[in-house]
């Protein structure tokens, strides 16, 4: 496995794989791998021929009080963990080599950004659309793998893909869990113990909104209010946001009907923790 740091020196090694007809897969991360990382690496082994792994913690996406500087960075295990994956390269760029001056273009997204993590970070995916689009571009893969633990990201790459005329094909990669059902995240390290143990109560009030929906319930409110209680009730965090929206155009409905995502944003001392489910009715 090779560590890369620059653009050209990217440039040449694609080129020369592709010249030998292999297929390119690419998995963007910030780093600071986990299980939820590697299993979009192992997805894109099953379509790919090489697999080209970016890690680089985008200034663009955070907000100015946001935790860009505490962001968790290790590159030495990241490396151990890539390779046990076969990966084949690790982009790794510096933030001078990403935006070698003032960038006079950013990707605005225009929508599916007022609801989510859009309402409460705003600007946070003009930052991940442009990142992405430069890293598309710079890698020019054939398959690019996100996952849906950032479903709203989905969505956006999604249209930036088609709005954009991207020759790259969207792979949809579902969320790992650790066993109690927590979604795996680079932030959890973030958790008191007391917190850790709370955490699972995200994704049980998710099932339960689910089971109710299974069960025939129909009204929004009312699932909402439910999974907004339980979640006060089980946990010291605070709810960033609980909201049932269509998927994936993002539009608030008043009553289950067709694809809907379930999403929740919870606020803990260190850390904000999502997590989501998207269910057809
Ligand atoms: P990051 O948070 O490092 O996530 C990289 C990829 O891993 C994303 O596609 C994310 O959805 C996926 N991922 C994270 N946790 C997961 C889990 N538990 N199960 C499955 N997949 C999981 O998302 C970003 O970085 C950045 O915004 C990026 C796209 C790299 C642009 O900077």
């Amino acid at each position: 496995m090779q560590i890369v740091r620059t653009i050209s020196q990217l440039n040449n090694l694609i080129n020369a794989v592709k010249k030998e007809g292999k297929t390119v897969g690419f998995v963007p991360t910030m780093g600071y791998l986990h299980e939820g990382h590697i299993s979009l690496v192992e997805e894109a082994k099953k379509h790919d021929d090489f697999i080209v792994m970016s890690i680089f913690v985008n200034p663009l996406q955070f907000g100015p009080n946001e935790d860009f500087e505490l962001y968790p960075r290790d590159l030495k295990r990241d490396e151990k963990l890539a390779k046990m994956a076969n990966v084949d390269v690790i982009f790794y760029p510096d933030v001078q080599e990403m935006y070698q001056k003032d960038l006079t273009c950013t990707v605005h997204v225009q929508k599916g950004v007022n609801a989510l993590c859009g309402k409460s970070r705003p600007g946070h995916f003009d930052g991940v659309a442009t990142v992405v689009l430069k890293l598309f571009n710079i890698v020019q893969p054939t398959r690019a793998y996100f996952g849906m633990k950032d479903a709203q990201q989905v969505a956006v790459i999604e249209n930036l893909i088609a709005d954009f005329n991207v020759p790259v094909q969207l792979m949809k990669c579902k969320t790992l869990r650790e066993e109690d059902g927590l979604a795996r995240s680079s932030r959890n390290v973030y958790l008191t113990n007391v917190e850790r143990q709370q955490a699972p109560e995200i994704y049980r009030s998710l099932k339960q909104a689910v089971e109710n929906i299974e069960a025939g319930e129909k009204s929004t409110s009312k699932l909402k209010e439910e999974m907004i209680s339980h979640l006060s009730l089980t946990t010291t965090g605070e709810v960033d946001y609980v909201e049932i929206l269509s998927y994936p155009s993002l539009d608030e409905i008043s009553a289950i009907e067709g694809q809907v995502i379930i999403a929740i944003a919870l606020k803990f001392s260190k850390a904000r923790l999502i997590d989501n489910v998207t269910i057809t009715v």
